[in-house]
């Protein structure tokens, strides 16, 4: 029987790097995936083919319109298959790449669906039907998430579709209709919207992106609603019916009143999701996951002795860098080192145009809290880069605290916003004040300037405006 001193068991975000990690500090690790690839949700389904659509959509969409102000005149024809077939090149080579780090790191690789078949033994079932048993001082679940469903809307990934569907559609829709106006939904609604589609979204809340800073959701609504995206808030959907070319919706307000049919050619069903650890024999250990599904952890630890968990399967934000922190430090802990995440310190970034990010905490979470702050705000529109570039939405906040100064939040909506937030990533970890930022020199001409005038801005003193 092989015997590891780790085995993960999910071969994404959160069990690639701790394996990889596992193998750098010298353990026998293994990973069981049952995918084909290595790479999970994140680099098969999720944000790698996303962000090629969503990189190839806006260039398609800047070439019909935005280039023609820059004096470039083209005329842009859609090769729907050719930017698949991109999309999936790239995503074959990154799943590539893990399989080249795992040989580097002297990782094995075992296909198929893991089990846990009791302490220390993880039984896996090959695709075809052979089972065989591994055991390991430590076991780590790595299961990741999938996709939530809702009553009354049955994905068939034809005309009702999940994100999974959604980066594969064999046509650009006349219409879609996405439920849920989270970053799913936006994301890969704004790819189709650019495409050519009529698109609606149907959110459940009276705001989209909940968890994002309210004053940047209502500017981000606004700025998709200037592009053509239209919003009905404060709606639920009720049912879903395929027929051959189009689906049926039936709408109805949150707050009660007359449903409403709508009918569109595709629907994408984006409402969250759902740790996922079906038939993972957590019950062999005496696991109980907690009402939504996720396993709770002290430290990574779960309740079995020697078996962790991280990732999506786990409390906290569901995003690939956050299971890359889960995973390098529950192996550290494994190893006997200290291995630490600051949950306060994981950032979010919508891939859109305008890009939303952000780090910290929103204006509402303080005001909660009961934390007195203080607001330094800078808009792009005062912003040589920006203004050059003709790319002027959108704005860069810095929230303070009010006795101390320290950075407690930053949100900044405009293109390259994902780019930028990294900065603030970092002042935030050495527990930087606005004020630290304000009097370092940032390069012009340059959007980061934005984000040193907000941080003026908290004092009061910001000169471009
Ligand atoms: P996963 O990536 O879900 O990996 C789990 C793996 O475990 C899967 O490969 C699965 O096949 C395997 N597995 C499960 N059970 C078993 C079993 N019993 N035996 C064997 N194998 C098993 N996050 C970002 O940070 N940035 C983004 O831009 C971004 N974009 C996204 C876009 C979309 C459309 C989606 C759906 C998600 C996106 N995410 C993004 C979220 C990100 O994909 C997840 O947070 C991340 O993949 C979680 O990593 P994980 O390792 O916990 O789980
Ligand atoms: P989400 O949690 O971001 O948004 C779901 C939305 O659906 C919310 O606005 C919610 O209020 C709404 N909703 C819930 N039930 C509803 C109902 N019955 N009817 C209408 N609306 C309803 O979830 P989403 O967009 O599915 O994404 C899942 C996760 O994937 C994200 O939370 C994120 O962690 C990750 N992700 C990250 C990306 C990134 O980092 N750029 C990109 C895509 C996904």
């Amino acid at each position: 029987m092989a015997q590891y001193d780790v085995i993960i068991i999910g071969g994404g975000p959160g069990g690639y790097n701790a394996a990889i990690r596992a193998g750098q500090l010298g353990l026998k690790a293994a990973v069981v995936e049952k995918r084909g690839t290595l790479g999970g949700t994140c680099l098969n389904v999720g944000c790698m083919p996303s962000k090629a659509l969503l990189h190839a959509s806006e260039l398609f969409e800047a070439a019909g319109g935005e280039f023609a102000t820059l004096g470039i005149k083209v005329k842009p024809e859609l090769d729907l298959a050719q930017m698949m077939k991109q999309k999936a090149d790239s995503v074959g080579q990154l799943t590539k790449g893990i399989e080249f780090l795992f040989k580097k790191n002297k990782v094995d690789w075992v296909k198929g669906f893991g089990r846990i078949a009791g302490a220390g033994k993880v039984e896996v079932t090959a695709e075809d039907g052979q089972v065989s048993t591994l055991e390991a001082k430590n076991i780590v679940i790595a299961t990741g998430s999938e996709p939530a469903g809702l009553p009354g809307v049955s994905v068939d990934n034809k005309r009702i579709v999940d994100s999974t569907g959604a980066l594969s559609l064999p046509e650009v829709p006349k219409s879609l209709v996405v439920i849920g106006a989270g970053i799913i939904g936006l994301e890969l609604g704004s790819v189709w919207r650019r495409l050519g589609a009529d698109v609606t979204v149907v959110e459940f809340l009276d705001r989209i992106t909940p968890g994002m800073d309210g004053e940047t959701a209502k500017t981000f609504q606004r700025a998709l609603t200037k592009q053509g995206m239209k919003f009905k808030l404060g709606a639920k959907v009720t049912g879903a019916k395929a027929g051959k070319s189009d689906v049926a919706l039936t709408v109805e307000p949150v707050a009660g009143g007359e449903p409403e049919t709508l009918k569109a050619d595709y629907v994408l069903l984006a409402i969250g999701r759902r740790p996922y650890t079906e038939g993972l024999g957590l019950e062999s250990v005496g696991i109980t996951p907690d009402k939504r599904g996720f396993i709770e952890t002290d430290h990574f630890k779960t309740s079995a002795p020697g078996v962790w968990a991280i990732g999506d399967a786990i409390h906290g934000p569901m995003l690939a860098h956050k299971a890359e922190e889960d995973a390098v430090a529950c192996i550290e802990l494994i190893a006997g080192k200290a291995g630490h995440v600051d949950y306060d310190l994981v950032p979010s970034v919508v891939y859109t145009a305008p890009e939303v990010a952000w780090v910290g905490k929103t204006e509402e979470q303080l005001k909660d809290a009961g934390v007195a702050y203080k607001v330094g705000k800078f808009p792009f529109v005062a912003n040589s880069r920006a203004k050059i570039n003709h790319e002027t939405e959108g704005f860069a906040k810095v929230i303070a605290d009010a006795r101390t100064d320290e950075i407690l939040g930053v949100h900044i909506i405009g293109p390259q916003a994902g780019e930028m937030i990294g900065e603030y990533c970092v002042a935030m970890a050495f527990k930087a004040a606005s004020e630290d930022i304000a009097r370092i020199c940032h390069p012009h001409p340059t959007r980061s300037e934005a984000g040193r005038q907000a941080a003026m801005g908290v004092e009061g003193w910001t000169m471009q405006a």
